[in-house]
């Protein structure tokens, strides 16, 4: 039996993906060469915004032709959109060819699942709410590692903040840690397996270590990253994503003191209104950020800056959206995800006065990049004629003689000279 997982969202879903094939590994599958030849499809969601959730679905549609062609296949859906409320009901009632459902927090159970619905014939519907602390947070047990240079271990699930706007939160349960001896582990084990760099995976890891006690000490994210960075083998060490409120001087200390952490900060400001901010429920100011930011350039002087943006948040006006355009001239950041705010349902934003029209939030965000971009290339430009050490990942994806990697400050590099395996 052969199986097939398509990965939508950010990296912790890639991370669920690598525990979905090590589950199925387990239980006697084994990976599908494509996705024709597959005899179970795992679909693993995401529903940040509704384009990612408008492009699933149509990605679901797409796959009754399979179906058609192959009846005995399986296709099992999971992740964080079928997590959300109703979005189980409307699988089952518009996609009659979708056998499985699974949630976040029953993703151990997926090889289960498979076998009922396959030996019985039957749809299995299972989302759980996400309040079950029992459903332990160690189910990076088993997993298959994506080949590459960099192995991702979840340090932390779930998140507490409820930002106003953000559906993560109600379909990934609250904050949980692992325990920093079954980080270690995972990351020492990635390092006999050759891996070069490590991601340290979590909503919001400088929150890392509420409720987590023994271990080896260091339970707080900044002790942590001082025990992750004593691993030998492990050249570069990245960490994701991190929430401007929580980054204290503890983690830009042990940032700039460590070897091997990369000198990149991805720090989501989100907007540069305070009005906005607070509307958010971020929990800081952009006095606060703009000194975060300074801080940090200080203690790691080559360090890289990037930040997300979203623009177009119910009740922004112009003169805040302005005060994001100006937030951008002054930090010049190395680099910007931009979006433009998607309602999500459920949460507190989608139901706010002010919603700012789709063709206004579209102008802001195309307003947004046209500032961005060039500041972005200017910091580039200015790296020309300097020798920087670069992870090579594997061959580009336009030039099998061009090899793709990253600076330690996250800039992808194209090298010429060969596909470096
Ligand atoms: N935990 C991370 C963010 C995870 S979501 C953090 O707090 O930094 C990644 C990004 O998606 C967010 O930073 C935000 O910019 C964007 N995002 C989240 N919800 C959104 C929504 N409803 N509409 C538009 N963008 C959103
Ligand atoms: Fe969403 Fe905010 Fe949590 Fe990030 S910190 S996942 S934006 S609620
Ligand atoms: Fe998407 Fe879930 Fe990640 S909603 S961004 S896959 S945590």
């Amino acid at each position: 039996m052969n199986y097939w997982i398509m990965t939508y969202g950010c990296q912790m879903n890639v991370r669920d993906s690598e525990v979905i094939a090590g589950l199925l590994d387990d239980a006697g599958y084994s990976p599908a060469p494509d996705i024709e030849r597959a005899d179970v499809i795992i679909v693993n969601t995401c529903c940040v915004r509704e384009t990612a959730e408008r492009r699933i679905f149509g990605r679901l549609g797409d796959l009754k032709r399979l179906k058609n062609k192959k009846p005995s296949l399986t296709i099992a859906v999971g992740g964080c959109m079928a997590q959300q409320d109703g979005v189980s009901e409307r699988i089952k009632k518009s996609y009659p060819h979708v056998d499985v459902v699974f949630g976040t927090y029953n993703l151990g159970e997926l090889p289960v699942l498979l076998r009922e619905s396959r030996t019985k014939g039957t749809r299995f519907f299972d989302v759980r709410p996400c309040d079950r602390m029992e459903w332990g947070c160690d189910r990076a047990v088993v997993s298959r590692r994506a080949a590459g240079v960099t192995a991702f271990v979840t340090v932390m699930y779930g998140c507490d903040n409820f930002c106003s706007y953000c559906i993560v939160p109600y379909v990934r349960g609250r904050e949980v840690s692992r325990a920093p001896d079954a980080i270690l582990e995972e990351v020492k084990e990635a390092a006999s397996l050759g891996f070069k760099e490590v991601m340290l995976l979590g909503q919001n890891v400088n929150s890392y270590g509420k409720g987590v006690n023994g271990g080896t000490g260091g339970t707080r994210f900044a002790g942590l990253l001082s025990l992750v960075d004593e691993i030998p083998g492990i050249e570069r060490i990245r960490y994701m994503t991190s929430h401007p409120r929580d980054f204290g001087d503890d983690i830009i200390r042990s940032v700039a003191e460590s070897s091997h952490v990369c000198e990149h900060f991805h720090l989501p400001i989100q907007a540069g209104s305070n009005r906005v901010l607070e509307a958010m429920r971020r929990g800081y100011t952009r006095e606060y950020y703009e000194d975060l930011i300074g801080k940090v350039r200080e203690a790691a002087p080559n360090a890289s800056v990037s930040t997300d943006f979203i623009v177009g948040f119910p009740g922004e006006t112009e003169a805040d959206f302005e005060d994001t355009l100006d937030l951008v001239r002054r930090l010049r950041f190395d680099m910007a995800y931009t979006f433009m705010y998607s309602p999500r349902k459920g949460t507190r934003a989608a139901s706010m006065d002010g919603q700012v029209p789709l063709e206004e939030r579209k102008r802001r965000l195309s307003a947004l990049t046209r500032d961005v971009n060039p500041i972005a290339l200017e910091i580039n430009e200015r790296l020309v004629g300097h020798r920087v050490e670069v992870l090579v990942e594997g061959p580009s994806e336009k030039d099998p003689l061009v090899a793709t990697g990253r600076t330690r400050s996250n800039k992808v590099v194209l090298v010429k000279g060969g596909n470096p395996r």
